[in-house]
């Protein structure tokens, strides 16, 4: 045999290929009508239930929700709100009584809301130093902190605009004369505390310079133990934002009034924010939130509803299949 021969052989050889040839074994699905029903009734099966589940640990979350910034300020400065939360010299504790509408079961989350806070804002996300946050002093390129950077030519600890608006006000919960048992303690992320904020780390001249922006720190304790100053520094994405304050360890009964005595601190009126403290127990499924449910039951039942009509089409305009007569040019035909 000759090359060429050879080669001619070859090509006949993988000419006739079932890949060549796109004759290897595949699945071909056909999507028949009493298929496709049966998908969409399964689908509707599925989801509504998981739907009513869902909304049902929703519904059992219990909520309070209070907002306080515009009744705690007293009645002669609601004119000017801003004067009165910039002058130090008048009180701002305020005190706010929450009727319990319904059991609740402990723990109860005890939250802040804050509305219209841009915490995503462009220049705000940035001005902070996580190798600051987690080295302290030693760490020195913090240009990413301005415009919050130095006090006196030193570095502040910590550094830049999150930190230093820290959120500061305070509350205290009482009922029938005795103040109930709040645990601030493990209210940050466990990650965050042992890996991003240090452990030899000092707040020590934090909050010093002229203007203050917001909470201040103990500046014996270390960075990773200030729960606060780390729940606030996990930024939220959205203008409307809870962030967790601590529990409350006791059941609360209906018909309870809590006392709330808060000190109205931070400074929401120059930027119009709302201010919120929300009570709230939770669900295997977390907090209120019945956006899951309804979706699933929308979904579940449009499923349903399209499974019927098509049951209604099937049944109503029955064909056999593969009949040629019903496609379009034989159609044109058959009309000429
Ligand atoms: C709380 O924060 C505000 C700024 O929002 C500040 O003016 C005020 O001095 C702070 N108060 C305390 C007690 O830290």
């Amino acid at each position: 045999m000759t090359d060429t021969d050879r080669e001619r052989d070859r090509n006949k050889e993988t000419a006739f290929y079932m890949f060549t040839q796109q004759t290897l074994p595949a699945c071909k699905p056909v999507l028949t009508p009493a298929w496709v029903i049966t998908i969409f009734l399964f689908t509707g099966c599925i989801f509504i239930p998981v739907g009513l589940v869902t909304l049902r640990a929703s519904r059992s979350v219990v909520e309070i929700v209070d907002r306080y910034d515009a009744e705690c300020v007293p009645e002669p400065f609601r004119i000017d709100k801003i004067s009165y939360i910039q002058d130090d010299s008048i009180p701002k504790n305020c005190s706010r009584f929450l009727k319990v509408h319904k059991y609740m079961k402990a723990p109860i989350y005890i939250y802040y809301q804050l509305d219209n806070y841009y915490q995503n804002h462009r220049r705000y996300v940035k001005s902070k130093s996580d190798q600051q946050l987690l080295h302290g002093q030693k760490y020195h390129d913090t240009s990413s902190c301005q415009p919050v950077e130095f006090n006196n030519d030193h570095t502040i600890v910590p550094c830049g605009l999150i930190a230093w608006s820290l959120f500061n006000d305070t509350f205290k919960f009482i009922r029938e004369r005795a103040e109930l048992k709040v645990n601030r303690k493990n209210i940050a992320w466990k990650s965050d505390r042992d890996h991003k904020f240090g452990k030899k780390v000092y707040p020590y001249n934090f909050q010093n310079g002229t203007l203050i922006g917001g909470g201040k720190l103990n500046p014996r304790i270390p960075l990773s133990d200030q729960e606060d100053l780390i729940v606030w520094m996990r930024i939220s994405a959205l203008p409307s934002f809870r962030k967790l304050y601590g529990r409350i360890e006791e059941d609360l009964d209906v018909d309870d009034v809590v006392m709330v005595h808060l000190m109205n601190n931070y400074n929401t009126y120059s930027f119009s924010g709302k201010k919120k403290l929300v009570l709230s127990t939770s669900s295997w499924l977390g907090g209120k939130n019945d956006f899951l449910g309804l979706a699933f039951v929308f979904v579940g039942s449009s499923s349903l509803i399209l499974a019927l009509v098509f049951m209604l089409l099937h049944l109503r305009y029955r064909r056999p299949y593969g009949d040629t007569s019903y496609l379009p040019w034989n159609r044109k035909s058959l009309s000429v």
